[in-house]
């Protein structure tokens, strides 16, 4: 028993200390600001455009968005991105149309329109920017 509560705690002690030994190299977002201190607004970035779309790190990955989307609208009455890439749109845009995952229920049944879990595109679809990243990253795709 006691040996049990002292990997309990000396567990604990690893999982806090985890945060700290971690963050040591990453500068946040804000800078060195003081908290209450105005942060510097950001500079202009391009967004990153690619004809043929990005490369996928993984098979299932969500694909990155490569065209421009700012007048693109998402809200209660309507989805700008279906205009492209419905069912129905699809062809005459030479878009790729929304995959059949985005038509399943949490059940997985068959809908006529896209599924509400997949409404909001830009929950997973991301635009691209030439920002460099904040921390290194050494992740490597399997394909
Ligand atoms: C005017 C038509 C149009 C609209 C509106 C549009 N798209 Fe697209 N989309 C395209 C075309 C065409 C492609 C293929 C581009 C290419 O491969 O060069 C594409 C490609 C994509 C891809 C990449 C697919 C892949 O397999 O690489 C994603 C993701 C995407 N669009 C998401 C969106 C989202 C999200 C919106 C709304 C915010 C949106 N699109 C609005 C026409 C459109
Ligand atoms: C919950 C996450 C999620 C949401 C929300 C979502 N998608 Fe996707 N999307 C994915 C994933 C994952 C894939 C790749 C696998 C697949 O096709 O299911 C994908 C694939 C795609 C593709 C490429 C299909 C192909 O066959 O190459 C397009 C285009 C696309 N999505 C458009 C959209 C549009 C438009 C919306 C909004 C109506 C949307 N997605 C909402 C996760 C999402």
């Amino acid at each position: 028993m006691k040996k049990i509560v002292l990997t309990a705690v000396l567990g604990m002690f690893a999982v806090m200390a985890i945060p700290f030994s971690a963050s040591a190299d990453v500068t946040s977002l804000r800078g060195d600001l003081e908290l209450d201190a105005d942060s510097k607004a950001y500079e202009k970035r391009k967004q990153v455009t690619q004809k043929g779309g990005f490369e996928r790190s993984f098979k299932l990955q969500p694909p990155m968005i490569p065209h421009k989307v700012d007048k693109d609208k998402i809200t209660l009455k309507t989805n700008t991105c279906m205009r492209c890439h419905s069912a129905a749109n699809y062809k005459k845009e030479k878009a790729p149309m929304t995959g059949e995952s985005h038509f399943l229920d949490r059940d997985g049944n068959k809908l006529k329109k896209v599924s509400a879990r997949r409404y909001f595109c830009n929950q997973c679809h991301a635009p691209q920017q030439s920002a460099d990243p904040l921390v290194e990253n050494q992740f490597v795709g399997a394909k």
